[in-house]
């Protein structure tokens, strides 16, 4: 069968894409291929060297695979039953050997970077806490509380201790550093180092349940002294209500169930079950990176969150009357 000029010009066309979104894929700003840390473009050498292995290994398979196409039907060199334990010596335990050796060193060299730091080394600890689904962030030895957005100070080495408070998860930056796995019972560190300010997205990849794909996280590397001044503000309890909206949307929080769950520091809302929403409305994003943090979107979010989240935690507020929850997001998003 044959595929035509025309056939083969659609698969030219079609490789050529897969090629250019594999070589998109390498720039973009959650790739081990970008990296913005010292750890991260260690394990960013050892990626390639893996990849012109496995190129090279690959190549060679496919050469013996043809070599034994064009060879078919031939009648073998005679005399020699030891060809088949050859191949076998060679390609099932010499090569083995061998390219597992130069990975072993290869893996060897990148872990010393990447290990957890030794205490007392860093200047701040982050305390982050997986949780279907969404990020706990802490900051010991202050009061602020958030979710989601961890922010750090640039050319500061960061302690980022790592727990869980339901099933496994597993907090990784790409661009900064590895995975480090978040087991119940458990503390693992990892050191965040980044040179320079900018937002750096991160993804749970230990498969955690329904919305583990939906598990997002952005780091937000500040100049220290932006960092300093957020983390104060953060530290702060709630703004209060300034507006009757305002005013009613509190009220609403604190009797409709949501204080059942969720913090806002300076009223009675003490819940632990979803984020901190003292500041929410400083954040990006809501619903750990699914939606932008705008009136209408958190609006929608508190009517139906099963239509955005399947599976969340959270309750939908659909029986609430509109004008109601538009009070509860007026509240929410001044809480700045
Ligand atoms: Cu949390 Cu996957």
């Amino acid at each position: 069968m044959s595929l035509g000029r025309a056939g083969g010009r659609r698969w030219t066309r079609v490789a050529v894409l897969g090629l250019l979104l594999v070589a998109s894929g390498c720039n973009s700003n959650q790739s081990v291929t970008n990296p913005a840390t010292t750890p991260a473009s260690d394990i960013a050498t050892l990626w390639w060297a893996m990849f012109a292995g496995a190129m090279v290994i690959f190549a060679l398979v496919l050469g013996l695979l043809v070599l034994a196409y064009v060879r078919r039907g031939r009648p073998g060199s005679g005399g020699d039953d030891r060809g088949p334990y050859r191949v076998i010596l060679g390609g099932g335990l010499a090569a083995p050997i061998v390219v597992l050796s130069i990975l072993f060193i290869f893996v060897i060299r990148v872990m010393p970077a990447v290990s957890a730091p030794p205490p007392g080394s860093t200047k701040l600890t982050v305390d982050v806490i997986g949780h279907q689904w969404f990020w706990e962030v802490r900051y010991p030895g202050t009061a602020a509380v958030t979710a989601n957005e961890i922010h750090i100070p640039a050319r500061t080495p960061v302690n980022l201790v790592a727990r869980t408070a339901d099933v496994i998860h597993s907090f990784w930056v790409p661009r900064l550093n590895r995975k480090i796995d978040m087991i119940p019972g458990r503390t693992n560190r990892i050191e965040l180092d980044a040179p320079q300010t900018g937002v750096y997205p991160g993804q749970c990849s230990e498969f955690c349940g329904l919305e583990h794909a939906d598990m997002g996280l952005e780091v937000v590397v500040q100049t220290p002294a932006a960092f300093r001044a957020w983390l104060a503000d953060q530290a702060r309890p709630a703004r209060a209500p300034t507006t009757p909206q305002e005013l009613q949307g509190r009220q609403v929080f604190l009797t409709a169930s949501c204080a059942d769950c969720h913090t806002i520091r300076g009223t009675p809302a003490v819940g632990r079950a979803g984020p901190d929403l003292t500041h929410v409305g400083s954040r990006q994003t809501i619903a750990a990176l699914t939606l932008p943090n705008t009136p209408s979107s958190l609006f929608d979010w508190i009517t139906n969150p099963q239509l955005y989240k399947p599976g969340a935690r959270m309750p939908g507020f659909a029986s609430l009357p509109a004008s109601t929850r538009r009070a509860l997001v007026a509240y929410l998003e001044s809480l700045t």
